[in-house]
């Protein structure tokens, strides 16, 4: 595996690949990865011919009050585990390259951002939409693969593919989960033991969700308030939002007809965990 710091040079990579007429697969991550990630690069592995991952924790999408500075590092363990995954091109980027000290150009996707995580992480999605502009024109990949754990980011990016006319296919990959159903991030080594046995709590509410519309519920207020005491009932839990939305527009829905996404966003001490779940009647 080759590692490239220089976005020149990913730049001058990217291009002799596309000479040999090579499909390029793409993974942006913020690094200190788990299995979640290793199943991203697995599927863009199998759907090209070069594999390029990206390491860059992005300054733009964390608020003044968030864990930008604290965000996890280790790209000593990073490395073998890419390695190991036959990943073709690590691409580790420093901040002052992509983000020089004259930097002004932003792109914002605007009805997709506002709710959601948008409505409590101001900037977030317009950080996560501009470094990923910035990245697909360095690397130009032929398709990238998020995980629907992160289900906004990837609507975000899916629009902004689509109105920005880019070239390239999004690749959709379901939410990998530890054994008892925690959906894996890069925060959850952030839960002390106690938390980390609260942080299920995620998962049973969207399952007790699902149980209660497959049941017949339809009341949105009710669903909504029931899950959010359910989830208050395991200690150290402070729910956010728990939203019904159209798993499409991202916008409420008035009434449950068709699949809705059930999206939660909830504290488990000072980590903030999302998770979401399609329930299709
Ligand atoms: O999901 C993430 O890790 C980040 O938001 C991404 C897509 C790498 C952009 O910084």
């Amino acid at each position: 595996m080759e590692i490239v710091k220089s976005k020149e040079q990913m730049k001058a990579i990217s291009r002799g690949f596309k000479k040999e007429g090579y499909r390029i697969g793409f993974v942006p991550t913020m690094g200190y990865l788990h299995e979640g990630h290793l199943s991203l690069i697995r599927l863009a592995k199998c759907k090209s011919d070069r594999t390029v991952v990206s390491i860059f924790v992005n300054p733009l999408q964390f608020g003044p009050n968030e864990d930008f500075q604290a965000y996890p590092r280790d790209l000593e363990r990073d490395i073998p585990l890419l390695e190991k995954e036959g990943v073709d091109i690590l691409f580790v980027p420093e901040v002052e390259d992509i983000y020089p000290a004259d930097y002004q150009t932003y792109v914002e996707v605007t009805h997709l951002s506002s709710g959601l995580c948008g409505a409590f992480r101001s900037g977030h999605f317009k950080g996560v939409a501009t470094i990923l502009l910035k990245l697909f024109n360095i690397v130009k990949p032929d398709l990238a693969v998020f995980g629907e754990k992160d289900y906004q980011q990837i609507r975000v990016v899916e629009q902004m593919v689509k109105d920005l006319d880019l070239d390239m296919e999004i690749l959709r990959h379901p939410i990998v989960r530890e054994e008892d159903g925690l959906a894996m991030s890069s925060r959850n080594t952030y839960l002390s033991s106690e938390e980390r046995r609260s942080a299920l709590s995620l998962y049973q509410a969207l399952k007790f969700v699902e149980r209660l519309i497959l049941g017949g519920e339809r009341d949105l207020t009710k669903i909504r308030e029931l899950t959010k005491e359910y989830i208050e009932s395991f200690p150290h839990t402070k729910v956010q939002y728990v939203e019904i939305v159209h798993p499409h527009t991202l916008q409420s829905v008035e009434e449950i007809r068709g699949p809705v996404l059930v999206a939660l966003a909830v504290f488990v001490g000072k980590t903030r965990l999302i998770d979401n779940k399609i329930i299709d009647l």
